[in-house]
């Protein structure tokens, strides 16, 4: 069953015709989509954010490379969930909550406080064509999007672009599950309680049984990893939540290289 819903005027291009169709679905679902989310995790989500979000800049007086007001960007931010527990835990900081569907974003803003309006900018933008400047955030945070991403190596050098010198990268994400009792969970979930509860909530069951397949379509943590290496990034680590259902992967943009040591001539 579909719903009819007048399609919602997107901001920005989507790459490619696989991310047409995923920017018109997340627009179609944008407003069930936090009610199923919480639903079907029973909670769980919100636990696996805080965790993720926890570490997301260094520990110490300002969090930011430069001692100034940290820069984040929460990546593929949908209705801003995780953007608003982001500035639950730094304050300070700015935030962008960046997504390429109209409707995610829109619905997002409705929800924001004027204290979060203050900190929290929702921007329109692809993934993989950041309208962010080389090196000016302090840490990046994406919760279930990559793995909707038409190139996901292509979309990991664009954030290893922007960020600074430093700065982290945190992943937090389903991957294809490797162990057989993992594989299991998944299999059943999916195709049960996810089609089920995603179409009571948002009227769209194509959206819900496309969300498990790409799961099943995705790489591996490993993968992912593999990925990160290559782009450049390092100090690549990887957290398994709740028996691997999802994980948390870190991993951050190399510091810069110290300037070499001169001795001036006595
Ligand atoms: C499963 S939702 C996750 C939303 C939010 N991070 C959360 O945890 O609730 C995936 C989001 O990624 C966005 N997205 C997918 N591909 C994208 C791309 N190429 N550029 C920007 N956003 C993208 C979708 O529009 C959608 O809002």
């Amino acid at each position: 069953m579909s719903r009819a819903a007048a399609p919602v005027a997107e901001a920005v291009d989507a790459i490619d015709d696989h991310g047409k169709k995923v920017q018109a679905m997340f627009s179609d679902i944008s407003r069930g989509y936090d009610l199923a989310n919480r639903l079907m995790s029973l909670g769980t989500d919100i636990r696996w954010r805080r965790r993720a979000v926890a570490t997301l800049l260094p520990a110490g007086p300002s969090g930011a490379a430069d001692g100034g007001r940290p820069q984040i960007l929460d990546l593929c931010a949908g209705t801003l969930d995780s953007t608003r527990t982001i500035h639950r835990a730094f304050p300070a900081a700015d935030l962008i909550g960046g997504d390429f569907s109209a409707g995610m974003l829109a619905v997002g803003a409705s929800h924001l406080s004027s204290a979060e309006r203050d900190r929290i900018t929702p921007k329109h933008m692809d993934a993989h064509d950041l309208p962010v400047d080389d090196t000016n955030l302090d840490a990046i945070f994406c919760a279930f999007g990559v793995r909707n991403l038409s190139d996901v190596p292509r979309a990991t050098r664009e954030a290893l672009r922007v960020l600074k010198p430093g700065g982290q990268l945190t992943v937090l994400e389903f991957f294809r599950p490797r162990a057989l009792v993992t594989r299991l969970f998944h299999a059943l979930y999916n195709r049960t309680v996810l089609p089920v509860v995603g179409w009571m909530c948002t009227g769209n069951l194509d959206a819900y049984v496309y969300l498990p397949r790409s799961i099943a379509a995705f790489r591996d943590v490993e993968d992912y990893c593999d990925i990160l290496a290559r782009a450049g990034f390092v100090e690549v680590r990887v957290e398994p939540l709740t028996f691997g259902v999802a994980s948390i992967v870190r991993a951050r943009r190399p510091s810069a290289p110290s300037t070499p040591v001169t001795t001036e001539a006595p």
